[in-house]
């Protein structure tokens, strides 16, 4: 193609072309997903939003889980703290929470609030690898997912560190958006998601054995996991 016929492209695709480009640029604004660089205030404002509350039920999530004082959960992409906070309140003084992401900002994040409800003995802060939860051995009985298995690559070799972070009658929870029509309008495309029966199959892969779901969220799966 030659210079000519190049500029001709640019003038005649001009528009749409610088167009697609702002497509680009703002829709990673609406979302809640970090596949996107967008800036992390804006990611965190995302997940704390107070309508997020309408579609999640995290107080119903975290009844359903049935958390015991004492308990120790894993929080694997934390983010904002959405939930460690309420997993914090849930396993008690005696309990702990391990809070893990790959963004130290949302872990500051995380750990101020908690602070800020006088609870931050009750978590540790752990700045991961993306291929690795780094957790101990045999140290957690919760190990929860909240639309965060979707950013994790290496699934088989993955769970099977998380499984060997497992106490004997562990549980990994998994509750994620499903891929088709049933997350409704996420302003971002869905083809990150991992639908239910791949995620269930990859589990199974890592010897995890599904054993319960829960299915009062509308947009999300919520799948319990033990050891095989
Ligand atoms: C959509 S947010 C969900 C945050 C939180 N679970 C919630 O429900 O509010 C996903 C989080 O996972 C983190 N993340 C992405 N890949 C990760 C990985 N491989 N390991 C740990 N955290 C990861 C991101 O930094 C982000 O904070």
């Amino acid at each position: 193609m030659n210079i000519a016929s190049t500029s001709s492209l640019v003038r005649q695709y001009g528009l749409g072309l610088r167009c697609l480009l702002l497509v680009f640029l703002l829709v990673p604004l609406f979302t809640g997903c970090a596949h996107q660089p967008w800036d992390i205030d804006t990611y965190i404002q995302n997940l704390e939003r107070s309508e997020r509350d309408v579609d999640q039920q995290p107080d119903k999530v975290i009844k359903a889980l049935d958390l015991k004082p004492g308990m120790v959960v894993a929080d694997v992409g934390a983010g904002s703290g959405y939930f460690t906070r309420r997993f914090a309140k849930a396993v008690g003084d005696t309990g702990h929470v391990i809070a893990v992401d790959i963004e130290q900002k949302m872990l500051d994040y995380n750990k101020q609030e908690l602070v800020k409800l006088g609870m931050a003995d009750r978590a540790t802060f752990i700045l991961v690898k993306p291929d690795n939860p780094s957790l101990d051995e045999n140290s957690v009985d919760l190990v929860f997912l909240c639309n965060a298995y979707h950013h994790v690559e290496h699934h088989v070799d993955y769970w099977a560190k998380i499984k060997s972070a497992m106490k004997p009658g562990g549980r990994v929870v998994i509750v994620d958006f499903y891929h088709d029509e049933r997350s409704g309008n996420l302003s971002f495309s869905k083809h990150h998601l991992v639908p239910r029966e791949r995620v269930i199959q990859n589990m199974e892969q890592a010897g995890l054995t599904f054993f319960k779901e829960h299915t009062f969220l509308s947009r999300q799966y919520f799948l319990e996991f033990g050891k095989a």
